[in-house]
C-alpha cells in the first residue's frame, strides 16, 4: 500500500504536524506500506521530503520544519489518475507512484479545516480522517459549539466576536460578554495547540487578549472558564459501519500553571502532568466515552478524533473536538489508545484501513 504522508502546512501548528509525521515515519510498518513523505512549507509549497524520522523529532529547543528544497510535488490532475509526480529543482519530472491513500497529518487551517480534504476529494484520492464538513466544523470552535449544543451536549457559555465588531465598538463587546463569569478564555475561532489563546482574569486584560487572538483569525471566542478536571479521550471510527468507539481517558493535571498552553504542550514547560489512564469511576468513564462518540457523530466525523472535556461537579462539558489530534508519540491521542490496548503502529494500521474501506 502506497501512503502519501502529508505534513507541515501553512498554519501556526506547522511544527507540531512535522513532529506528528516524525512519529508516523518512525513507527509505520515498512513491510506493509511504502511511504511518500510530502512536506508543505509555511508558504504552502508541496515538496518531496526526506523519509527521515530523526529530522522531524519534537525537540523543544528546535521545532522541526519543512524547508523549501526546490522540489514540487504535483497531485493528479483529475480523479482518473492516482499518480503523484515530482519536479526536481532542475526541472526534471519523475513519477513518484500511484498513491493508494493519503495521510494528511496536518493541524490547523489549510490542513485540518476541510480545504486539503476538498482537494483530495476532487482528485479522487482516499484519505485518513474526517471529510470536508466535519473538518471545517471541528476546526472552528464557534461552529463546533453551535452543533454540539444543538445535539444536547454541554459546552461552556461563549460569545463570538468578529474583528469588525471589535474594531468598531469594543464597548458593545464588553457589554455583550459582561454576563460571563471571570476568568474567561479568549480564543481564535480557528487555531489549535492553544496558539493565540489567553486566560483573562480581569476585564482590563481583555483588549490585549483580543489582539493576540485576532492575529490568528478574524473571529474570536470569549468563553467562560470552566472549573473542573481536564480530561480527554480518543475516538476511532468503527469498521464496516460499526459505531465509533472511545479510548480510556487521559487527564491533564495542572501543578502550577494557569492553563494547558503551547509551552506546556510541546516545550516541556513545567506545571503540567499528563496522566493516562485518568482516575475516573467506571460510570464517569462510560459517560465520557458515550459523549465522545455522540460528539463524533454530531459533527459527522470519520476516522479519528480526540474529544476534550471538563469534568465539573455538574457533569461533563465538552471543550472541543480535534479531527486530526496531535499524534507525536507523547501526545494524548496515542497515549490513550495505547492504554486501551492498541500499539502506536496498530493505530496507524487502523487509520489507514478505515480510509481504504
Ligand atoms: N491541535 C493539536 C495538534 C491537538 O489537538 O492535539
Ligand atoms: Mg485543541
Amino acid at each position: 500500500t502506497v501512503v502519501a504522508l502529508l505534513f507541515g502546512g501553512r498554519s501556526s501548528e506547522h511544527s507540531i504536524s512535522c513532529a506528528t509525521a516524525g512519529g508516523v515515519l518512525r513507527a509505520i510498518d515498512r513491510s506493509r506500506y511504502e511511504v511518500i513523505p510530502v512536506g508543505i512549507t509555511h508558504d504552502g509549497a508541496f515538496v518531496l521530503e526526506d523519509d527521515d524520522a530523526t529530522k522531524f523529532t519534537l525537540d523543544p529547543a528546535h521545532l522541526p520544519e519543512v524547508h523549501d528544497n526546490g522540489t514540487r510535488v504535483h497531485w493528479p490532475e483529475s480523479a482518473v489518475s492516482r499518480e503523484l509526480t515530482v519536479v526536481d529543482a532542475q526541472g526534471a519530472v519523475r513519477l513518484l507512484g500511484a498513491v493508494d491513500v493519503v495521510f494528511p497529518i496536518l493541524h490547523g487551517p489549510y490542513g485540518e479545516d476541510g480545504t486539503i480534504q476538498g482537494l483530495l476529494d476532487l482528485v479522487g484520492l482516499p484519505y485518513v480522517g474526517a471529510g470536508v464538513l466535519a473538518s471545517a466544523l471541528g476546526m472552528d470552535k464557534h461552529f463546533t459549539k453551535t452543533v454540539l449544543s444543538q445535539a444536547g451536549i454541554a459546552v461552556a457559555p461563549w460569545h463570538t466576536v468578529t474583528a469588525r465588531e471589535w474594531a468598531s465598538s469594543p464597548s458593545s463587546v464588553a457589554d455583550l460578554v459582561g454576563s460571563l463569569a471571570l476568568p474567561v478564555f479568549v480564543k481564535p475561532a480557528r487555531a489549535g495547540s492553544s496558539v493565540g489563546v489567553s486566560k483573562v482574569k480581569e476585564w482590563g486584560e481583555l483588549a490585549a487578549a483580543m489582539t493576540v487572538a485576532f492575529a490568528e483569525d478574524d473571529r474570536v471566542l470569549i468563553e467562560e472558564g470552566i472549573v473542573g478536571r481536564e480530561v480527554e479521550c480518543g475516538v476511532l471510527q468503527g469498521r464496516s459501519g460499526a459505531s465509533a468507539r472511545a479510548s480510556v481517558a487521559g487527564e491533564i493535571v495542572m501543578t502550577g500553571r494557569e492553563f494547558y498552553d503551547f509551552d506546556a504542550k510541546y516545550l516541556d514547560a513545567p506545571g503540567i502532568e499528563l496522566v493516562c489512564p485518568a482516575d475516573l469511576t467506571a460510570a464517569e468513564l462510560a459517560e465520557m466515552q458515550s459523549l465522545a462518540v455522540r460528539a463524533f457523530a454530531a459533527i459527522g466525523c470519520e476516522g479519528l478524533a480526540r474529544v476534550d472535556f471538563f469534568l465539573t461537579p455538574g457533569g461533563f462539558v465538552i471543550n472541543e473536538i480535534n479531527t486530526m489530534p496531535g499524534f507525536t508519540p507523547i501526545s494524548m491521542f496515542p497515549k490513550c489508545w495505547i492504554a486501551t490496548g492498541l500499539s502506536y503502529p496498530e493505530i496507524i494500521d487502523e487509520l489507514i484501513a478505515l480510509a481504504l474501506e
